[in-house]
């Protein structure tokens, strides 16, 4: 059976929708559960299948998990395996993050390299020199990262770029180092903040969180706490295009609105009216087509490459001409393929594209690529005539919980669709 989304052009969305934890941050958090021998709560964690996926993954190294409604529950017990190579690490990206954990914790580890979205090169050396640093040895050996240390010491270590997912793995490694570790260039990312707030929960002492460096003074041993996911500020942030797009008015809480500052801003330059509610959300009202507005992405405070998709989407109907320059990840540019079929006129050069928005897009089949760029084509299909058959939506479904249903909430009309193999259609 294969699914796809029917999305129905010509939509408004009007209404108010709840954004819960951010993917980015709950798998971190649930890997630096691993630190501290006992039972660990995380709440407001989102229903999406990398959450069960991770908990696959600390289940192969020795953990208990449970899980129940938004409530996730590891417990970990005093001996862990330090091997993680189940089937799951290679379905998504972030079950690279026990590394740094099983390496504080343990001294060694055998990780399978990760899977995840197919957006580009995904190196791991920031994560493996951060290791050496801190004295542990790092190889690839039959497609595992394998380290191993007689202890951690602290270091001074400089990330050649502000990685989220480097940062995350040194600063879980040096927490339990003996002496001081100072992460020179970390990423700022507010998930970078959460985890910081829940291993100073745990018993960590880090200063710094939200700045380019961080200084962690190693402790003997953590301790299980119970922490609430930061809101979704990448889902968050897709309402808001959605909002634009449709020249609609719609209302979103359950995110601090500074995380999206720079967003928001944009989405005002095209003319939208934004109000912020003091850190618990926001509303996009926008009453006439958006004007072309330029994107470049960078690292946070940057705007953020997960959102260049609405970016182009945004721009495919938008008054004007823009220039979207991505930073990051370069095959993100693919899903611009996807758009043309949907008649946006657009190409690319390297790494920028260039956007002239048009009056309307016109359905088509379109396939999703990943999370990003499968939300994106769902919000385009609302702005384009006829219905537009969005292929490959397990993508979408592994970042956005009930996203049909809030669509669908706010006025627009969304149907998924399960055929019969010999009915899909060709990718
Ligand atoms: C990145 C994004 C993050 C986003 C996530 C999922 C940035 C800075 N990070 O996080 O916001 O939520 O993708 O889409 O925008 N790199 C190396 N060597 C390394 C590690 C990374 O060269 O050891 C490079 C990557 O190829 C990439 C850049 O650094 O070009 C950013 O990597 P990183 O922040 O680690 O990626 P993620 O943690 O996946």
């Amino acid at each position: 059976m294969s699914e796809h989304f029917d999305v129905y052009g010509g939509a408004r969305l009007v209404g108010e929708v709840e954004v819960v934890g951010a993917k980015n941050s709950v798998l971190k958090l649930m890997a630096a559960a691993l630190l501290a021998e006992g039972t660990t709560t995380i709440s407001n964690c989102p229903r999406i299948l990398d959450v069960p996926l991770m908990a696959d993954v600390l289940r192969s190294v020795g953990c208990e998990v449970e899980m129940a409604d938004d409530v996730t529950r590891i417990t970990t017990p005093a001996e862990l395996s330090h091997r993680a190579d189940s089937a799951a690490m290679g379905k998504l990206r972030a079950s690279v993050c026990v590394l740094g954990p099983l390496v504080g914790r343990l001294k060694r580890a055998v990780v399978a390299l990760p899977g995840g979205d197919a957006i580009g090169s995904r190196p791991l050396d920031m994560h493996q020199n951060g290791l050496r640093k801190l004295g542990a040895t790092s190889t690839i050996e039959h497609g595992c990262v394998v380290a191993e240390a007689d202890g951690l010491h602290g270091a001074q270590i400089w990330l050649d770029f502000p990685s989220v997912g480097a940062t995350e793995n040194i600063l879980m490694a040096a927490v339990l180092a003996q002496g001081t570790t100072v992460i020179d260039n970390a990423a700022r990312e507010p998930e970078i903040i959460d985890l910081c707030t829940m291993l100073t929960e745990m018993g960590a002492r880090i200063e710094g969180a939200g700045t380019s460096t961080l200084t962690v003074e190693g402790v003997d041993a953590l301790h299980p706490t119970e922490h609430v996911v930061i809101g979704d500020r990448i889902v968050g942030a897709t309402w808001a295009f959605a909002a634009a797009m449709t020249q609609g008015d719609v209302t979103v809480t359950g995110v601090d609105a500074h995380h999206l500052d720079l967003v928001l801003e944009k989405l005002r330059l095209g003319g939208a009216d934004v109000t912020t509610f003091d850190g618990k959300g926001f509303r996009v009202v926008q009453s006439e087509r958006p004007r072309s507005v330029d994107f470049v992405t960078l690292p946070y405070p940057g705007f953020a490459t997960d959102l260049q998709p609405f970016a182009v989407a945004l721009s495919s109907v938008c008054d004007g001409t823009s220039m979207i320059t991505e930073n990051v990840y370069e095959a993100r540019f693919r899903f611009i393929e996807e758009m043309v079929r949907l008649g946006a006129d657009a190409r690319t050069d390297g790494h920028h594209a260039v956007v002239r928005g048009v009056e309307r897009l016109s359905s088509a089949p379109v396939w999703a690529s990943d999370i990003r760029a499968g939300a994106g084509l769902v919000l385009a299909g609302l702005c384009a005539e006829g219905v537009t058959e969005v292929w490959d939506v397990f993508h979408i479904d592994r970042g956005y919980p009930a996203f049909v249903e809030n669509l669908n909430r706010l006025g627009a009309r969304v149907e998924r669709v399960t055929a019969e193999p010999d009915r899909v259609a060709a990718g």
